[in-house]
């Protein structure tokens, strides 16, 4: 693999790096001002960065093995490029100033299977950028700078669930938030778990339409119901006065909710996992971003001996799975089940164990 030095002559003044995540419960709350429950995932994205000797910003992807010149003064790049272009703009919007960079980007998060590897690379280059030019920012601003950048530049109306994740937790812990507020606890896997992530191996094809969809759903619940956001109901039977399909959207909203506050104060991973399966059956019957291959591998996932629990995890309509297992028993859980799934018709791969 190639180094910053080949690429651009030089070598580079800083680096950094930010994790993915997966998250265990409180899927598609985050946007509507409710609670999360991710953790730290081990792969990262590393960004090293440079100056630029000319006007032009110099973007390169070792994964991808792509160099793009980017004119700061020209609409917004594309493809990986967008997002650290987002960062820089976002960045100078907020009054910072930006010189010409060049920079560096390898990455282990897969991309495409709900472990956030926009985020990594979004809070790996804001890292970046604060040590290169000392900038004075918060890791929760990281975050929100992380956001901003998705939702203005890379077109998904996304939460902070992800930037959050990427900017704040480790792999050690969960990370408890409350995207309304910000408030967060560092918390402990449930006693003698562990956690096992695999990826589907079908992308996430029409993620991104159906995911603005579910928002704008999400909003006319609440607009209907009179409140500021989901997150300000907990009884699921209020959803039930709302018209199809607009009632099993609140009312997975408002279970999930309900999920992570009770695996926010600390049980077991018998009832934890009950929890996670609860969540795929919301997301599966009401909230309906899932897809036959998820169903197929978390059904096998919950039938597999020392599995706590099961669910997809991210966005959905395709990606990956996470499980609560025995800890210790990470690496036999994930072969047995991934030898299963791919045993009928499929093709998945281990992601985490
Ligand atoms: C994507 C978004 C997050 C969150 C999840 C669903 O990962 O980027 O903000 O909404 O989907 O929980």
């Amino acid at each position: 693999m190639m180094d910053f030095q080949q690429i651009f002559n030089a070598a580079p003044e800083v680096e950094a790096s930010a994790p993915g995540r997966v998250n265990l419960l409180g899927e598609h709350t985050d946007y509507n001002d409710g609670f999360v429950l991710p953790t730290a995932i081990p792969q990262h994205t590393i960004v090293s960065i440079g100056y630029s000797p000319n006007d032009h910003h110099h973007f390169y992807s070792a994964e991808l093995e792509e160099l793009l010149d980017v004119n700061p003064t020209e609409p917004t790049a594309q493809g990986f490029a967008s997002y650290i272009d987002g960062c820089i703009r976002v960045l100078e919007a907020a009054g910072y100033t930006v010189p010409p960079i060049n920079i560096f980007v390898t990455s282990s998060v897969s991309i495409g299977s709900g472990l956030s590897s926009s985020a990594a690379l979004e809070v790996a280059t804001l890292r970046g950028l604060r040590s290169l030019l000392n900038l004075d920012l918060t890791d929760v601003k990281i975050a929100q700078f992380g956001q901003q950048a998705e939702i203005q530049y890379a077109g998904v109306n996304c939460g902070i669930l992800d930037q959050m994740a990427c900017s704040l937790a480790d792999t050690e812990h969960m990370l408890f938030l409350d995207t309304r507020t910000l408030d967060r606890q560092i918390l402990p896997f449930p006693a003698g778990a562990g956690i096992v992530v695999i990826d589907s191996g079908v992308a996430r094809s029409l993620a991104s339409s159906g995911y603005n969809q579910r928002r704008a759903e999400c909003e006319a619940a609440a607009r209907q119901l009179g409140i500021k956001a989901l997150r300000d109901v907990s009884d699921p039977q209020l959803a039930e006065q709302l018209p199809d399909p607009i009632r099993r959207r609140a009312r997975h909203v408002i279970t999930e909710n309900n999920r992570v506050l009770q695996a926010a104060v600390g049980i077991s991973a018998q009832e934890f996992g009950e929890l996670m399966n609860a969540s795929h059956a919301s997301l599966r019957d009401d909230y309906e971003v899932s897809v036959p291959a998820l169903d197929a591998l978390v059904d096998i996932l919950q039938n597999t001996p020392d599995v706590f629990g099961a669910r997809l995890t991210g966005a959905g309509f395709g990606g990956a799975c996470v499980a609560l297992v025995t800890a210790g028993e990470e690496n036999a859980i994930a072969q047995t089940a991934l030898e299963q799934y791919n045993r009928v018709g499929y093709d998945g791969q281990i992601l985490v164990s």
